[in-house]
């Protein structure tokens, strides 16, 4: 039986569960007296040898802590030939017998390159509050985000009411509008932007003018930060979009959504930018949950031999499936989940 020890690193952008799973990982790995250790920031602890004994101590309540003891870092091992030297190395130098990737698509497709191309025994698990990784049906770090958001609609509905303004709320979602979609029908939003839909502004300014008529002045519009307008109603130049779309960083879009609804139906509006608090503290219970159970998933998939696959969460099931086409794209906002949505726009 193979001995070495199982390797973790978390890469990409932060996510509240991160530390169930590696505690999920420990946990499950010294059931059956294997060993984990936990690489650094991402990739970069794997490049430069950065590594610290995981123990069933140090993991010890972990799981009710955001962000990731281990650190995280966008670290691509593949833009510097001399990186795969190094973690060929430091592999062998820490007697690795598999590693555990958890991360976003950007993390998991290298993860996936890692198994193919260079032949590592590597198994992933998802992670992102976005919620756009087509193999899993959630991520996890996707719920606790939507309840943040959730909260704050709430919360901006008091202060819309009593000022009859219009309040634009810029939620997270690089390319997709979960998040905008799932907080904006349980926080009541008047309306809901996001990417996968272009919007008409003249659309949302009339349904403004007829909640007004129906003394209703005051409205919530949720705008995912990717969602872009209508071609036929676009009223954003091009430096505009330049800013916005930034594939490093989205951001502004609720500004400019928000100008022009004053602009054109003379209500006074206001923009909350919700940023980076969708992704700190501690996960919901949700959250612990599933990354606990991708995280004993992993090392189970270890144990098996199932490599260059992913733990994903099919119904209720947690299952393992291929890296390569969990990671293929992103997974889109369902349409029809989008329609249930606009019965409530208004
Ligand atoms: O993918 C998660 C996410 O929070 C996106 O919603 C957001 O667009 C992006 O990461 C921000 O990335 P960074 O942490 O690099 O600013």
């Amino acid at each position: 039986m193979d001995t070495g020890r199982i390797g973790i690193l978390t890469g990409g952008g932060d996510c509240p569960g991160l530390n169930a799973v590696i505690r999920g990982v420990v946990r499950r790995a010294l059931a059956d007296d294997v060993h984990v250790v936990g690489f650094k920031s991402g990739w970069q602890g794997l490049i430069t040898g950065d590594v610290e004994p995981l123990t069933r101590l140090s993991v010890a309540g972990i799981q009710f802590r955001g962000g990731t003891i281990l650190g995280t870092s966008r670290t691509d091992p593949f833009a510097d030939p001399h990186s795969q030297v190094q973690i060929r190395e430091n592999w062998r130098k820490y007697g690795i017998r598999a590693l555990v990737v958890v991360g976003g698509n950007g993390t998991l497709t290298v993860a996936s390159r890692m198994a193919l191309e260079e032949g590592y025994p590597v198994v992933g698990v998802p992670k992102t509050i976005d919620n756009d990784i087509p193999g899993t049906d959630y991520s996890f770090g996707f719920s606790t985000a939507v309840q943040v958001a959730t909260d704050a609609i709430e919360r901006l509905h008091t202060t819309a009411e009593s000022h009859h303004r219009v309040m634009v709320i810029e939620v997270m979602g690089r390319h997709t509008g979960w998040i905008a979609a799932h907080a904006g029908i349980a926080g009541a939003a008047d309306f809901i932007l996001v990417p996968e839909v272009p919007f008409r502004i003249s659309r949302i300014t009339e349904t403004l003018a007829n909640r007004r008529g129906l003394g209703r002045p005051h409205s919530i519009v949720v705008v995912a930060e990717d969602a872009r307008p209508h071609p036929d109603e676009d009223f954003l130049s091009d430096d505009q979009k330049a800013s916005i779309y930034r594939e490093e960083r989205l951001g502004g879009i609720g500004q400019l959504v928000a100008r022009e609804i004053e602009r054109r139906s003379g209500i006074e509006a206001r923009v909350s930018v919700l940023g980076y608090i969708q992704r700190g503290g501690s996960p919901n219970a949700f959250d612990r949950v599933l990354a606990t159970r991708f995280g004993v998933k992993a090392v189970e998939m270890v144990l098996e031999g199932r490599f260059g696959r992913m733990a994903a969460l099919s119904g209720t099931s947690v299952i393992d499936v291929a890296l390569a086409d969990a990671v293929e794209g992103y997974k889109y906002l369902d349409p029809e989940f989008y329609r249930h949505a606009e019965i409530f726009f208004g």
